[in-house]
């Protein structure tokens, strides 16, 4: 039998920018490494696991605990969330945030961009699998383009005859210095509905800032974001298209305990910051209609 990662690099390598290598656990992955950045991205999930641009420090922060196992999600980086966000509406016994980030994802194609970035073209379509979960025909892709910015576009597209509705999310995992001494601008006066409090419908006064457990969902907020981070003297702008909904999340002391691929400690160096299709804000498409969801980081020095 050929060898999986060979045939990989035969057909979409770039020659001095992308390869297909195997990752944690035998799972493939692809490596780019262009003039503009490195960044990381397993099959498995379409999760992209690391992304930093020259001169500048890691910008997503992984789990050292994640587990890279087929049927299950990666802890850190950028896990895919579709087609639903948080618990399935009506059938708990179904994953959280759907199916799409333990899904062995396909190679659709790969580009070498004229101003030196690399682009990574993932695809998955239903199959007896997704359909047990989720009964509805789509094709759902994600680009990623590596330069000094990464962005990433989520396109979902109804190959079916019926509607469906879908919810998902770009569940970056933002790796800073201290989540303590960092703020997040640009949700100042935006209503969030706290997951922690009943789904209350709070406001939000000034920046948002993190001294205990938070799982927030932002609505009517297509807002761009800065984390302000003090400690690595840095900014991180995370800016979306497609997305009315902001998710906010950090696990805390004893949520990280009780998680087994998360480090006891983990939560002081890590934020959550989801450009989102969840709550109210679902994507409702017509057979052969299609949404892009969006994000796209970039990183500057502030020291
Ligand atoms: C966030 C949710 O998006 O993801 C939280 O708002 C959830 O409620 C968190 O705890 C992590 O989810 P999971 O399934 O990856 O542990």
């Amino acid at each position: 039998m050929p060898d999986p990662i060979a045939v990989l690099n035969e057909r979409f390598a770039i020659a001095g920018q992308l390869q297909f290598c195997t990752g944690e656990n035998g799972l493939p992955k692809a490596r780019i490494d262009n003039a503009w950045a490195t960044a990381e991205v397993y099959l498995h999930g379409a999760h992209i696991t690391a992304f930093q641009p020259k001169s500048h420090g890691p910008v997503l922060w992984m789990s050292p605990l994640a587990q890279f196992q087929p049927g299950k999600a990666i802890r850190g980086g950028v896990p895919v969330i579709w087609p639903w966000f948080g618990p399935h509406a009506t059938d708990r016994s179904k994953p959280q945030h759907g199916f799409a980030r333990s899904a062995e994802w396909q190679v659709a194609a790969t580009e070498a961009l004229a101003d030196g970035r690399s682009r990574l073209q993932l695809v998955l379509t239903d199959s007896d699998a997704t359909r047990a979960l989720w009964p509805h025909a789509f094709e759902l892709s994600l680009t990623v383009t590596v330069g000094a910015e990464l962005v990433m576009e989520l396109t979902c597209r109804n190959t079916g005859d019926q509607p469906f509705t879908a919810g998902g999310a770009l569940h970056s995992y933002f790796a800073v210095g201290d989540v303590t001494q960092m703020a997040v601008e640009g949700l100042a006066g935006r209503e969030y509905i706290d997951q922690l409090d009943g789904n209350r419908i709070k406001q939000q006064a000034g920046p948002v800032e993190i001294s205990q457990e938070e799982d927030r969902i932002y609505i009517n907020s297509a807002d761009t974001c800065v984390i302000h981070d003090t400690v690595l003297a840095r900014d991180i702008q995370i800016s979306k298209t497609g997305s009315q909904t902001t998710v906010v999340w950090n696990p805390w002391q004893a949520k990280a305990r009780a998680m087994a691929d998360f480090a006891d400690d983990g939560y002081q160096h890590m934020l959550c910051i989801e450009a989102a299709n969840a709550a109210e804000d679902v994507v409702r498409l017509a057979p052969g209609e299609s949404h892009t969801l969006s994000q796209m980081l970039a990183v500057s020095k502030t020291g």
